[in-house]
């Protein structure tokens, strides 16, 4: 949440600035702003709304500059408007200041600096922040990040900042506990940003900054980093491998509806080198590193947010089913605040796309400190949950950025899915033959992902009928139960019709009521082992007058008797089915949400990237 870029060196930072701040636009759109020092003059332009707003506004004034940082914000303390978006002055304006994250003690700095004399103009917790540093800084004449280290270790929070100080231009100081920051190492330049993709064109040297670490860079090539206990240390490097197309849309309308389409590669992005269906075999060479932690674990506990938790909920019925695991799913801002029982026979399995998200994060934190093993599910390479467990698999789905997880999902249930039959086969819970006859069957699944992918015209009439309603209910079971929850949240989130995802059978006791003819209720119906069960239900849908979406098995004719509109997918193992049911239901809400005007890649008050808690 919030994205921050900054530049130090010798080109114009500003078109620089601006290219990152679209490029982390995900991360919120609330406001955005940039800094520049030029000579003696900070010149800060900031507005409400998105980039393209700011650079109508900026492109007014004078962007000349070689040093500068931007910001793109999702408000946590005070409304959006032109005041509370960043940068953030000191009181005597030679301070500014970019920062993702929240102060939780700001109330009482701020009081304390108001006693001081400090004047505040914004309603933010960062504005306290920067006014600290120039406290600091003032009362006991230090250099910039030395004044920022010394204020640092008053906050309680969260925080990625860059500050940049009038007084001292060579320089760029940036900060972060919590907040994600990556610094980008040119030829005599440097690059800040809140993940990698605004630095790749310009350099793929990066080094991650660790929680409570300060980096000072100047503009003659050096740099330096420092936790802010005052411990000097030696940065690690690593290179970035993102291609640019791959930050592009690329001839689609919308990032959302790529990442839909890139669902057969990515799919098979996350197999390679870990399926082999001619050999009969699937491992990931993390879970072989420890597996010996694997088949001895008492439980799994999946611990995740949004759309990952679906993922956790689908590799519930696959690992109990499969290797014979509990497992438990848990909302990681839930897990972190209830004092779960835990022990080093657990393992505790964080998913994430981003890797990032802060309770995710934060519950890695406990479940270390309790003695699991914590093992990460994450798409970004190098980020904080890649960083901060035990182990873990990347799913390898490309840079995701609409903001409406996708691809993202599959890769995820992809993941999940390998590593659930291996467990099985290695634990003795399923026989040799059935897995290899499931391995063979897996590797056809980006196939029929690209079959279901063709419907989509069909998909976008269906989107059609569904576009006026208020209201949607989404129903599935087993293993598509999760789905259901997906596919509403994917149709609420970017579409903004209230939309509620139940297991088919539950229906009856609540959401049954509101059923009528106003309502669509989309069915998925592909499951042989509750077929039966799940024709009873949309018989009672229908029963109510009910508009009844059935995802069905192709060739399926019971249902399309009753159902309004079907749309019909490959015949799958029960086990795979959320892999090729989650696409229609994708391709549903995006059509949706395009037909009611709404902009898909970023929906409103929501981020990508939820590093607040
Ligand atoms: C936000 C995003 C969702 C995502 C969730 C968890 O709400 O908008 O798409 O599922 O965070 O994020 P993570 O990066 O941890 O998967």
């Amino acid at each position: 949440m919030c994205g921050i870029v900054a530049y130090i060196g010798e080109r114009q930072a500003y078109p620089i600035l601006i290219k990152g701040l679209k490029r982390l636009e995900y991360r919120g759109y609330d406001s955005a702003g940039v800094a520049l020092l030029h000579q003696d003059n900070l010149n800060i332009y900031k507005k409400k709304g998105k980039v393209d707003g700011l650079v109508s506004f900026a492109d007014d004034f004078d962007t000349t500059s070689t040093i500068g940082m931007g910001h793109t914000r999702w408000a946590t303390h005070g409304e959006p408007n032109d005041i509370n978006a960043h940068p953030h002055f000191s009181g005597d304006d030679h301070l500014t200041i970019v920062h993702n994250g929240i102060i939780e003690n700001y109330d009482i700095l701020k009081q304390a600096l108001e006693q001081q004399g400090h004047v505040f103009k914004s309603d933010t917790d960062t504005e306290v922040l920067i006014h600290l540093i120039e406290e600091v800084q003032r009362s006991q004449g230090l250099v910039l990040e030395e004044a920022v280290r010394i204020a640092l270790t008053k906050i309680v929070g969260a925080y990625a900042i860059v500050v940049i100080d009038k007084k001292e231009p060579n320089k760029i100081v940036a900060a972060r506990k919590s907040s994600p920051l990556v610094v980008g190492i040119g030829e005599n330049e440097f690059f800040l940003a809140s993940d990698a993709t605004p630095i790749i064109e310009y350099t793929k040297k990066v080094t991650y900054l660790n929680d409570e670490e300060v980096a000072v860079v100047h503009r003659d090539g050096t740099f330096q980093i420092k936790t802010i206990q005052n411990e000097e240390l030696t940065p690690s490097f690593q290179y970035l491998d993102i291609q640019i197309e791959l930050l592009e849309k690329g001839g689609y309308d919308y990032f959302m509806l790529k990442e839909i389409f890139q669902q057969p590669k990515t799919v098979s992005d996350c197999m390679r080198g870990r399926l082999n269906a001619e050999e009969g075999w699937t491992k990931l060479g993390s879970v072989e590193n420890n597996i010996e932690k694997f088949l001895q674990a008492n439980r799994i506990i999946f611990v995740a947010c949004g759309t990952s938790w679906h993922a956790g909920l689908v590799a519930e019925y696959l690992f109990e089913e499969l290797a014979r695991i509990p497992v438990e799913v848990e909302y990681a801002s839930e897990f972190r605040y209830r004092n779960p029982v835990l022990n080093e026979n657990d393992i505790v399995i964080a998913i994430s796309q981003s890797g990032e998200t802060a309770d995710t994060l934060a519950a890695i934190q406990l479940a270390k400190e309790r003695g699991a093993f914590v093992y990460g599910v994450v798409n970004v390479v190098g980020s904080s949950i890649a960083r901060a467990t035990d182990s873990g698999s990347y799913i390898h789905a490309g840079p995701e950025i609409g903001v409406a997880s996708t691809k993202a999902f599959t890769g995820q249930l992809t993941l999940l899915t390998m590593m659930a039959l291996n467990l099985a086969y290695r634990k003795g819970t399923i026989a040799k033959d059935f897995y290899r006859q499931m391995v063979v069957e897996f590797s056809t699944i980006p196939d029929k992902i690209q079959q279901t992918l063709e419907d989509n015209n069909h998909i976008e009439f269906i989107a059609e009928q569904i576009r006026g309603s208020e209201n949607a209910l989404y129903l599935g079971r087993g293993y598509n139960f999760p789905v259901a929850l997906e596919g509403a949240l994917k149709l609420k989130e970017i579409s903004y019709i209230h939309a509620e995802g139940y297991p088919a059978a539950e229906m009856k006791h609540g959401p049954i009521a509101l059923i009528d003819e106003m309502m669509p209720v989309v069915v998925i119906a592909t499951n042989k082992s509750a077929y039966e069960k799940i024709v009873s239900n949309i018989q009672e849908v229908k029963a109510r007058k009910g508009r009844v979406i059935a995802i069905v098995t192709e060739g399926d004719k019971q249902i399309r008797k009753m159902a309004d509109f079907v749309i019909e997918i490959p015949e799958v193992e029960e086990i795979f089915s959320p892999l090729v049911s989650a696409i229609p239901l994708q391709l549903l809400s995006y059509h949706t949400a395009v037909m009611r005007g709404c902009n898909v890649d970023q929906p409103r008050n929501l981020a990508k990237s939820v590093t607040v808690e």
